[in-house]
């Protein structure tokens, strides 16, 4: 009897300020993916400017930020864990600018994120930006780097090898 394959799995995220990057870490690590980092540009280029104010966080770039050229063909995976911190309750605007650029139509995607506050209606937002795929999962976890530094990783560690099993 012939064993079903595991799917080729990659993950990819946004991170300012270090905790997606944990998370991300911990996720490919857990299904021995390969890390792909999504990394504006030059922040402050774009025709449209927008400001983001998070406690003492002051931010300006544009929505849809350029990106540095990522060597990532979405075709060449079946499954995409795709990890971006909460801004403004959504998806940060260099995630954004990824999901524009890519043709991830069909594709299974497991988001996860991080917060602050409370994840709100991220996840109902990232769906909207990858509509034709199929989410089969979403984790959040509140300031992994801070609060649950050890146990966030175990945790999405876990969560990311049940994805590849389903
Ligand atoms: C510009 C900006 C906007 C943010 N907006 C939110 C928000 O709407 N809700 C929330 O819970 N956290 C918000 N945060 C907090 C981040 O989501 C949180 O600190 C997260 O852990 C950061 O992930 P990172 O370290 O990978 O960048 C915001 C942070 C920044 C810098």
């Amino acid at each position: 009897m012939s064993r079903p394959t595991a799917p080729r799995a990659v993950t990819v995220y946004f991170s300012l300020e270090g905790n997606v990057r944990h998370l991300a870490q911990a996720v490919a690590t857990a299904v021995d993916s390969p890390l792909v980092e999504v990394l504006p540009a030059e922040p402050r280029r774009g025709a449209e400017v927008t400001e983001y104010v998070w406690g003492d966080t002051r931010i300006i770039c544009p929505e849809m930020p350029e990106l540095l050229p990522l060597s990532l063909n979405p075709d060449d995976f079946d499954l995409i864990f795709l990890g971006s911190p909460v801004w403004k309750g959504t998806v940060a605007p260099a995630m954004r600018s990824f999901l524009a650029a890519g043709d991830f139509y069909r594709k299974k995607v497991a988001l996860f994120c991080a917060y602050s506050g409370r994840a709100g209606g991220y996840f109902e937002q990232a769906e909207q930006l990858l509509l034709g795929c199929e989410i089969i999962d979403t984790i959040g976890f509140r300031e992994p780097l801070r609060f649950s530094r050890q146990k966030s990783a175990r945790d999405i560690a876990a969560w990311a090898k049940s994805v590849m099993a389903r």
